[in-house]
């Protein structure tokens, strides 16, 4: 069987190609309880944009008695090596942070506010007004400067307090963050309450708004729904999706909060449908198999354990 695992399928247009923002960094480093040192964060970070990303979110800049495990943001900055071409990306949740990624030389800032009332106290500590008011004051900071910005909608799917979110609510956030000067909107499925049929619907009212390359679609793989959702979203017109090493990541502040879907399974996924990602798979998988060292337990991942569709075995000698 061929090994499509370049991901440079041919004859593909670059507009069919799906590009796969890793965030195990963040998202999948932040629910972590045992520390992991910056060298080996900053290693992580260089062995991924060497796997061919174009796209890292490498960290954040909250509170770190909020989340202690990314407190050296600035010091894994300092430290990567910048890949041409890659973008560096960093979560921010009001000024200070925004002042603090600004300073360490974040390529973009991707602010957070949850659909829900309830998920935004829990998670940030302020009603959904209070988060775009410090929103405005950030865009007027980096407006002067190279940093782009990022505008994620959590619990933009549902909300693990509240249930249902209306997409009239989701669309008029992505509207004000659109309004601040954001070039890109994430929706986020913070603990894996979407569907595929959801996740077509919503997909095509922001595509409404921005372009397929402004949009972002984050989903946790919590009810196992996460490659059918991821699925749904690119049939639906969406191209670029987060996705975290090993299946790594959840929020800390979501009861029930587990991975988001696993970089290595979705790449899998693309290469064996023939969708070019740019990214070494086989470079992938030997990072996640060095996970479970690093951080002292098994992943979720699948991939990296079964191996690619395409690598054959030796068939069984009959005697
Ligand atoms: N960077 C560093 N320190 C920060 C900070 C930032 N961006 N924002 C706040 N702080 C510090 C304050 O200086 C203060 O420190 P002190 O207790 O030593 O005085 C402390 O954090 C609390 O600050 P305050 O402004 O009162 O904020 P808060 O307690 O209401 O917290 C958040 C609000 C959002 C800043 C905080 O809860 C947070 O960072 N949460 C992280 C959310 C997150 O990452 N979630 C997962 C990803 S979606
Ligand atoms: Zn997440």
């Amino acid at each position: 069987m061929s090994a499509p695992s370049s991901g440079r399928t041919s004859g593909q247009s670059p507009a069919d190609a799906l590009i796969v923002q890793e965030i195990a960094p963040r998202d999948g480093l932040q629910i972590e309880p045992v520390w992991v040192p910056t060298d080996r964060k900053v290693a992580l970070i260089d062995g991924l944009s060497d796997a061919g990303f174009r796209r890292i979110e490498a960290g954040s800049f909250v509170s770190p008695k909020a989340i202690p495990m990314l407190r050296d943001g600035e010091e894994v900055f300092a430290r990567i090596r910048r890949r041409p071409g890659c973008v560096y990306v960093a979560l921010v949740p009001n000024l200070r942070g925004a002042e603090r990624a600004v300073a360490a030389g974040v390529d973009e800032l991707n602010l957070v506010v949850s659909a829900s009332e309830s998920h935004n106290t829990a998670n940030m500590r302020m009603r959904c007004d209070a988060s775009f008011d410090a929103f405005a004051a950030i865009a007027d900071t980096v407006a002067d400067t190279r940093a782009l910005l990022n505008g994620t909608i959590a619990t933009a799917f549902g909300c693990p307090f509240e249930g249902d979110v209306a997409t009239g609510r989701v669309v008029s956030f992505a509207e004000r963050y659109l309004a601040l000067g954001a070039t890109g909107i994430t929706l986020a499925d913070t603990t894996g309450m979407a569907n595929p049929r959801q996740v077509r619907d919503l997909t095509a009212a922001i595509l409404r708004l921005v372009p397929a390359a402004g949009l972002t679609l984050h989903f946790h793989n919590t009810r196992g729904l996460g490659l059918a959702n991821v699925l749904a979203g690119y049939e639906a017109g969406a191209r670029r999706f987060d996705a975290s090493l090993g299946g790594l990541g959840g929020c800390p502040f979501a009861p029930g909060a587990t991975g988001n879907i696993c970089t290595e399974d979705l790449v899998h996924m693309a290469h064996a449908m023939g969708i070019a990602t740019g990214i070494d798979l086989d470079r992938l998988i030997a990072l996640s198999r060095g996970l479970p060292e690093l951080l002292g337990h098994d992943v979720p991942g699948q991939v990296a354990k079964a191996g690619c569709a395409w690598d054959l075995h030796p068939q069984p000698v009959c005697r």
